[in-house]
């Protein structure tokens, strides 16, 4: 395993191999390690990037409340199979006068781009950067980040960027709350209670599954649960196309449930495919 702190040295290092994929922001955890395996797997050599990106965070305590943990993340890495960690500085990602954008309209407006503005342009920059510097074969993302993917997907499509674009399931804990580096802040009392979320994204599955198709209706099982749970705020919960991300009125293959709550200071998103055979 290798790690690589300059795009000059990752360039050197990967010679003209056509690696996987795994871009992260560190703090890895079991869903992460699920898609550098996958990589491995499907790739001769697997890039992990790991990188913090400010341009991506709305907030600056946010940034410099999210946890670093370095050291660990290159032994997971290495671990799951990972050959070249790539882990550059803010200055030699953004050099002084760095002052160019890419992003992606329409499908960064709503869900998570209307409470994180700019959010989505800082993904796809980066994003972007890092499809250029590593030229991949194959790129890993979570479904976890289900409007993340999509706008990435877009972009790749839009810019005929390298290689393609792999989706990967979601990686959940055992009572099905997703896994993210967020949970560390739950209290035990509000992790409990984050169970909830997935709950209602199964319990709008067996609606969906058993024949209820009305998008509302679906929906509104859902929101009975969250209701329950005072300590809950919905910021939404939703029904959409996967690639557009417009509502649907009527629940059919490939919909997806989207939703955002808050719990104290903590956000967590998750999704569901309604229809989605069963495993
Ligand atoms: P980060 O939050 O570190 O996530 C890195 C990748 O891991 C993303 O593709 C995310 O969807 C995936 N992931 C997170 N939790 C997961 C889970 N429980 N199961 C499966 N996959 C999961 O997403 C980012 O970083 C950044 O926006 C990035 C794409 C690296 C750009 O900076």
């Amino acid at each position: 395993m290798e790690i690589l702190k300059t795009p000059a040295e990752l360039r050197r290092a990967l010679g003209p191999w056509d690696p996987g994929l795994v871009p992260t922001m560190g703090a890895l955890h079991d869903g992460h390690l699920s898609l550098i395996e996958r990589s491995a797997a499907e790739n001769d050599r697997t890039v992990v990037s790991i990188f913090v990106n400010p341009l991506q965070f709305n907030d600056a305590r946010d940034l410099a409340a999210y946890p670093r943990t370095f050291e660990r993340d290159v032994e997971l890495a290495a671990k799951a199979g990972a050959n070249f960690v790539f882990a550059p500085t803010n200055e030699t990602l953004y050099p002084a006068g760095f002052a160019t954008s890419v992003s992606v309209s329409g499908l960064t407006q709503r869900w998570e781009g209307a409470v994180r503005p700019g959010h989505f342009a800082g993904v796809t920059t980066v994003v972007c950067k890092l499809f250029t510097l590593v030229n991949p074969a194959r790129s890993y993302f979570g479904e976890k980040d289900f409007q993340q993917l999509a706008v990435v997907r877009r972009m790749h499509a839009d810019l005929n960027l390298p290689g393609e674009i792999i989706g990967c399931v979601t990686v959940r804990d055992r009572d099905g709350l997703a896994l993210s580096s967020r949970n560390a802040r739950l209290t035990p009392g509000q992790r409990a209670i984050a169970a909830v979320v997935p709950r209602a994204l199964f319990t709008m599955r067996d609606f969906a599954r058993g024949g209820v198709r009305n998008a509302e209706v679906v929906i509104e099982q859902g929101l009975q649960l969250l209701k329950a749970e005072s300590a809950v705020t919905v910021d939404y919960l939703t029904i959409v196309d996967p690639e557009t991300l417009d509502p649907v009125k009527t629940v059919s293959t490939g919909s997806r449930a989207l939703i955002a709550v808050r719990l104290g200071a903590i956000r967590l998103i998750d999704n569901l495919d309604l229809l989605a055979p069963p495993a």
